[in-house]
């Protein structure tokens, strides 16, 4: 059965191409290398010894979207994660984000609208539940006003797919909202590759241990926290890549209820910035170097996940722990830097 994974080179489609292919799916990879590397596609093969189908297509150029599922008719399920994600980008782009976060998310909903039946995997995140009231965030919490452009499009575009799943019955959708995912395949073949200064935690503190970075700001440590510093629930990619598939599974066997459904994907369990720089000291046996600094406009004190709904429904469930994630996180800054 073929699928096609969009941003199919990017950190965590890479690791779900390796899980749908483990699982016996043809992939076909569909990425505009805007924040990825031909490489991947080699770390891979490396991993599975199956070369995934790859064809460089921007999403945003609409004939390009429509020849492609003209060729590929024998596509039955989408995994979309092609999209543009740096929260403090999207505040200075705008129309960057809503062009390609939003118009290649309709191209591709028009073409899935044409064929008999199709399972459409959508890359959502828990930015939209912003600061929730109530801890941990079940699916039902109340989504609120975005902080950003970026939030703005995961937003828009679940109501997007809501909308056209209650008019397409053929189309069986499910939202993924992660928390923080981080760390590398265990082979260390493929894992993060951030773009210039990292704008999250982990790859950061990596970079800080290697020394490619003099020293990790901490952005606040006077929040009412035990530590002071925010707490977020991070969740290691392949734990994340596996949910992707269950979820795929669900959807192409026709048990989603309704037609679109909505998960969280985490591990349940908060941990602070200062316990995840203790995990990477412990971990690797380097001292970090870290000075607190102001906060950082729009993060939320806390966000970690009701896994409840994800374990129950799709039977899945975070199995690596904190300290395992970050050492795959710290394996892997080390190979690519060496
Ligand atoms: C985590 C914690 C920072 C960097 C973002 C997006 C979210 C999703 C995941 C795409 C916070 C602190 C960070 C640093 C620090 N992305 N921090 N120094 O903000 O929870 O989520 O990435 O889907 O949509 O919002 O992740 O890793 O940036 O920050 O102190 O150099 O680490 O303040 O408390 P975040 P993060």
């Amino acid at each position: 059965m073929k699928i096609l994974v969009t941003g199919g080179l990017g950190y965590i489609g890479s690791h779900t191409v390796v899980e749908l292919q483990n699982q016996g799916f043809e992939v076909v990879i569909i990425d505009n290398l805007s924040n990825a590397s031909i490489e991947v596609l080699d770390g891979i093969e490396a991993i599975t010894g199956k070369k995934p189908i790859f064809e460089k297509i921007d999403l945003r150029e609409k004939q390009k979207v429509q020849d492609f599922f003209k060729k590929h008719g024998d596509v039955e399920g989408v995994i979309h994660f092609a999209a543009s994600k740096a929260v403090g980008e999207s505040v200075e782009k705008p129309l960057l984000y809503y062009e390609n976060n939003i118009a290649t998310l309709v191209y591709l909903l028009q073409e899935l609208q044409k064929k008999e039946s199709s399972s459409f995997i959508f890359s959502s995140s828990c930015t939209v539940y912003g600061q929730a009231d109530q801890l941990p965030v079940s699916e039902d919490a109340p989504v609120k006003p975005a902080e950003s452009p970026y939030g703005n499009t995961k937003q828009i575009g679940e109501e997007i797919i809501s909308d056209v799943c209650r008019v397409t019955p053929q189309i069986k959708s499910i939202a993924l909202r992660y928390f923080n995912p981080i760390g590398a395949h265990p082979s260390i073949e493929i894992g993060e590759l951030p773009k210039g200064v990292p704008q999250n935690l982990v790859p950061f503190i990596t970079q800080t241990g290697i020394g490619l970075r003099k020293q990790l700001a901490v952005f606040g440590a006077d929040y009412p926290t035990a530590d002071g510093t925010c707490i977020r629930d991070y969740i290691h990619v392949v734990d994340l890549a596996k949910a992707h598939v269950v979820a795929l599974q669900r959807s192409l066997n026709d048990r989603n209820e309704g037609n679109f459904e909505v998960f969280n994907l985490g591990t349940g369990k908060g941990s602070s910035v200062l316990e995840v720089i203790q995990s990477f000291e412990r971990v690797s046996g380097v001292k970090l170097n870290y000075e607190v600094v102001e906060r950082r406009p729009g993060d939320v004190i806390r966000a970690y996940a009701d896994t409840k709904k994800a374990n129950e429904i799709l039977g899945w469930k975070a199995e690596t722990t904190l300290d395992e994630a970050i050492k795959s996180a710290w394996d892997w800054e080390q190979k690519i830097r060496n």
